[in-house]
């Protein structure tokens, strides 16, 4: 497709003769459609064409070779130019990309070879084995998710990496509770909240009793060692604890190509360690191990090995820079953790500089989030303050269906239509505020089929299709004719789908699914504009195939956007 934005910085080069500037970059698409479709400003010219930015605008627009294939007209509105290109292009060319395309066919617009084969680590989600599941660990598995998704689909050659806390000192307190305590607990059933109530109780003894602390350590030397009983034990916490985490992730259908976790490392910290003294970096601190990052201007160092010889997560974090470097040749590797670990990353990435190849540690990049609550007194849990996955997403299913049955209560699948609702509600909330903004899940707003919600975008696609359904037959691309649909709700909407691509290079650029959540809400508010404007099904066969033919198109970008940000489509709601 023509890209726009390109046509018009050549026109502007040629006529301002701004060869080496990077004009593509200063367009700019106006608010309000009544200043055009794109506009240049000219402020950042101002200094160094010693001009005022309306003189510089009225230069170049009396030179621009005006009207062209792609551009119709131009107008100088105080420092900007405002540029409107040829709609009836743009027309043809979107709905051409939907020629092979009809009702059932998954839709594969705007996907592309953008990404280049490069190569992307995501990591997300990595809860921590024998903890709760609980709904900080949301938000990197959506947000993870759905940048893994976009990636993948822009043409990056993409892994996604389950990087679990499956390792640490905790497991020797675990294994000494397990030996105290095991026959007390029958761990067939809710294993997750056992264990914890195992942690929970292990950490007051050892609170108490110094000898039962040493018995710990003694057991997670045990386990580093490889001792039978004490691996084994931990490969059950870790069976354990995955069983229930994949029941969340075959919900919410998130899938990863590795779940390498910190014990994955477990013999690969020596080489980090050897490489950093290599490079004299590690300097002793109280008979730990540790890299001043005082002359980096970050004020705390990062420890790499304790006094009495064990490694941390930090460690863990740098061996697997290590390897994934050379596993993966990564030109990114995201790492989707809250803010919390800011510092850490800080520190973590710092020390990556002697580690790897700049290559790598430029590619670095923390992914850093806001936290998520529930409106107070709504949900409580067992754990106190610790909402459970889990218990969220089947008491949001619940409501769905309370909704769904309301709503329409003689519709068929019932079950299945009320969890892709609820997973929709869900994800949606989730990815609808930025990254970094820290939010509430209310269901009220999440529910809301009219408000800005999941469920609008699904009950708009489900719109689409009941129009397709009313029809005997779905026109063709040639059936089409583009001067049926030159009312502004209609170019509104082939606007919006023709920016489809754009929408998911921006997603990777700022790695912000917020983008894409937003981008169909405005793809859902122009079909609705549309659809309460238009009559589709009318006499003039001309204007309803036209009709028919973009309300295919919506339905199709809709499915496919909302399967890149994280949920399914019901055919009917
Ligand atoms: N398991 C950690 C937690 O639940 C998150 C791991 C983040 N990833 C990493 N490479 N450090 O807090």
């Amino acid at each position: 497709m023509t890209n726009f934005k390109n046509e018009i910085a050549k026109l502007i080069s040629n006529a301002g003769n701004l060869k080496e500037l990077d004009l593509e970059s200063f367009i700019e698409v106006p608010k309000d459609k009544q200043n055009g479709d794109f506009a240049f400003p000219c402020f950042r010219l101002a200094k160094e064409l010693k001009k005022a930015p309306q003189i510089i605008a009225q230069d170049i627009k009396n030179n621009l070779e005006l009207p062209n294939k792609y551009i119709v007209k131009a107008e100088v509105v105080g420092g900007y130019i405002n540029f409107y290109i040829n709609k009836e292009l743009q027309t043809e060319e979107v709905i051409k990309s939907f020629s092979d395309n009809n009702k059932s066919e998954i839709h594969k617009y705007g996907k592309s070879e953008y990404g280049n084969g490069k190569n992307i680590i995501v990591e997300y989600s990595s809860p921590n084995i024998a903890k709760p599941f609980h709904i900080g660990h949301l938000r990197t598995t959506l947000i993870g998710n759905c940048l893994y998704r976009v990636y993948k689909y822009l043409g990056y050659n993409t892994t996604g990496i389950n990087h679990l806390g499956d390792y640490g000192t905790q497991f020797g307190k675990m294994i000494e509770a397990y030996k105290l305590w095991g026959d007390e607990y029958d761990l067939t059933t809710d294993p997750i909240n056992k264990m914890m109530d195992m942690y929970v109780r292990i950490n007051d003894l050892c609170k108490k009793d110094e000898t039962v602390l040493e018995k710990c350590r003694e057991n997670f030397k045990l386990l580093e060692n490889g001792n039978k009983f004490e691996v084994d034990l931990w490969n059950k916490f870790k069976d354990l604890s995955l069983a229930e985490f994949s029941r969340i992730y075959d919900v919410l259908n998130v899938k990863f190509d590795s779940y390498n976790g910190e014990a994955f490392y477990q013999d690969k910290m020596d080489e980090v360690i050897k490489i950093l003294e290599a490079k004299g970096r590690i300097t002793e601190s109280k008979g730990a191990k540790i890299v001043d990052l005082e002359d980096r201007g970050i004020s705390t160092p990062c420890i790499i090995q304790k006094s009495d010889g064990s490694s941390i997560y930090a460690t863990r974090d740098l061996a697997a820079i290590l390897y994934r470097a050379r596993t993966y040749d990564f030109d990114k590797c995201l790492y989707v953790v809250a803010y919390e670990q800011n510092l850490h990353f800080k520190q973590v990435f710092e020390v990556a500089k002697d580690l790897v190849d700049e290559k790598y540690a430029k590619g670095l990049e923390h992914v850093s989030y806001g936290m998520v609550s529930l409106p107070t007194g709504k949900m409580s849990t067992r754990e106190g303050n610790v909402i459970k996955i889990e218990e969220l997403i089947g008491e949001t299913i619940k409501k769905s269906e309370e909704i769904i049955l309301q709503k329409n209560p003689n519709l068929e699948n019932k079950e299945d239509v009320a969890k892709k609702v609820g997973v929709a509600a869900i994800v949606f909330n989730t990815l609808s505020s930025s990254n970094i903004k820290d939010q509430v899940f209310d269901w009220n707003v999440a529910l809301n089929f009219q408000g800005e919600t999941g469920p609008y975008i699904q009950y708009t696609y489900v719109r689409t299709r009941s129009v397709l359904e009313k029809i005997e037959h779905i026109p063709s691309v040639n059936e089409v004719n583009i001067e049926k649909l030159n009312d502004e709700y209609s170019l509104n909407i082939i606007d919006i789908i023709y920016n489809f691509e754009n929408i998911l290079i921006q997603v990777t650029e700022k790695n912000e699914p917020s983008i894409l959540a937003r981008y169909l809400i405005e793809l859902s508010k122009a079909y609705s504009a549309f659809y309460n404007e238009n009559k589709i099904i009318c006499d003039d066969k001309e204007t309803q195939n036209a009709r028919v033919f973009l309300s295919m198109m919506v339905g199709n970008v809709l499915k496919q956007g909302g399967y890149l940000l994280g949920f399914e489509m019901p055919e009917k709601m």
